[in-house]
């Protein structure tokens, strides 16, 4: 029998491209996938994967249709409660043990709600093996933690009826290839505050650093994890110890700003490739619509990250290009 899998933001960035990984590299697998607006062209594109019509409120129709699943790989809204709560609910409905695969980010360890090194370099790096027992007790009000623990409260309670793994990549760059949106959040956000500040930017040193991924480097971790999963989880970790992150490189935001700064002067987008040093404070008012303290996320903090567990179980080794090699083409996506 073919394993049964459940996807859901299947037309978003990372989501799209899981799906077209799994879809392609096992046309042999089962697939049904949550859309709530399908692409005119998505049954052309992938005639042998079944269809839900529904959005993250729809509770009973994502339960169940998990309950029919043996593996869930969800993405989409890493913060969404109710869909990650309905999913979990189909998942213990089923008489043998399941799998769910859940994305979350590494925006869970950054640095941006205190002020010690907001705009400089933290020296801390977070490993998803040696800090593991503080990534999954950080605070409440730190991104992403509510579903983490939401996850976590029934790794503990159903361990043996629910095996979970939660993917947690840093900035991911690289263009998408899903049926829906193939472009990843940071340049869109960024090219957008640069046209109102006029320049490329940082805030103050501008020496803070995040770790970056190619998507296609980040579907190396999913594959590895989803062939796991139908090896009845084999190889991989799950529960507890299933936490993985996916970092392969780090840049600072200074950085970004020089060689974001050369690329918009040589389309003609910018006067000066220069970047220009920001305050803190503006920083912290940008993208304040979409939450409060996003621009301060963003541009001033540190999220610093190592794939170690990917590492010591799947033997990954980053192959894509560098955050460096695709930066143009992933800008000029922006200014289309
Ligand atoms: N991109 C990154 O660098 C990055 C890094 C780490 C973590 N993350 C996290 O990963 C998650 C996904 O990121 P992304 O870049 O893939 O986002 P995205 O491109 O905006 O994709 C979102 C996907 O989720 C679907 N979706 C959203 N809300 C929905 C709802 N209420 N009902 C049904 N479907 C819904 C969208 O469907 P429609 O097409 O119908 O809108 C789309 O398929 C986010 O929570 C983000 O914080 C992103």
């Amino acid at each position: 029998m073919a394993p049964k899998l459940f996807i859901t933001g299947g037309t978003g960035y990372i989501g799209g491209t899981v799906l077209d990984t799994i879809v392609k590299t096992h046309p042999e697998y089962d697939v049904t996938a949550l859309l709530r607006n399908v692409p005119s062209n998505f049954s052309t594109r992938y005639p042998n994967v079944h269809i839900v019509k529904g959005d993250y409120d729809s509770t009973d129709i994502i339960s169940d249709a998990a309950s029919k699943a043996e593996i869930v790989v969800h993405n989409g809204n890493s913060d969404h409660q109710p869909s990650l709560q309905a999913l979990i609910t189909g998942l213990l409905r089923r008489p043998t043990p399941s799998y769910l695969i859940h994305l979350s980010g590494t925006g869970i360890v950054a640095d941006w709600r205190t002020p010690t090194y907001l705009t400089t370099l933290n020296p801390r790096i977070w490993s998803d093996i040696h800090d593991l027992a503080e990534i999954t007790s950080r605070p409440q009000g730190e991104l992403h933690r509510h579903t983490d623990a939401l996850i976590q409260s029934y790794v503990c309670s159903h361990r043996d009826k629910l095996k979970t793994a939660i993917v947690c990549p840093p900035d991911i760059y690289g263009p998408g290839r899903g049926p829906g949106r193939t472009q990843s959040v940071y340049f869109p956000l960024f090219w957008n505050e640069i046209q109102k500040v006029g320049a490329a930017f940082y805030a103050g040193e501008g020496t803070n650093r995040r770790s970056w991924v190619h998507v296609e480097d980040l579907m190396g971790v999913y594959l590895k994890l989803v062939e796991a999963a139908v090896a009845g989880g084999e190889g991989a970790e799950w529960g507890v110890e299933g936490y993985y992150f996916a970092s392969s490189q780090e840049a600072s935001q200074i950085e970004i700003a020089r060689a974001a700064g050369r690329i918009l002067k040589d389309q003609g987008r910018i006067e000066s490739e220069e970047p220009m040093q920001v305050s803190l404070d503006q920083v912290n008012t940008m993208l304040g619509d979409r939450m409060p303290g996003l621009g301060t996320y963003m541009f001033a903090a540190n999220s610093r990250t190592r794939a170690d567990r990917a590492k010591k179980l799947f033997g990954y080794e980053p192959s894509h290009p560098s955050l460096w090699d695709t930066m143009e083409a992933d800008l000029l996506a922006c200014l289309k």
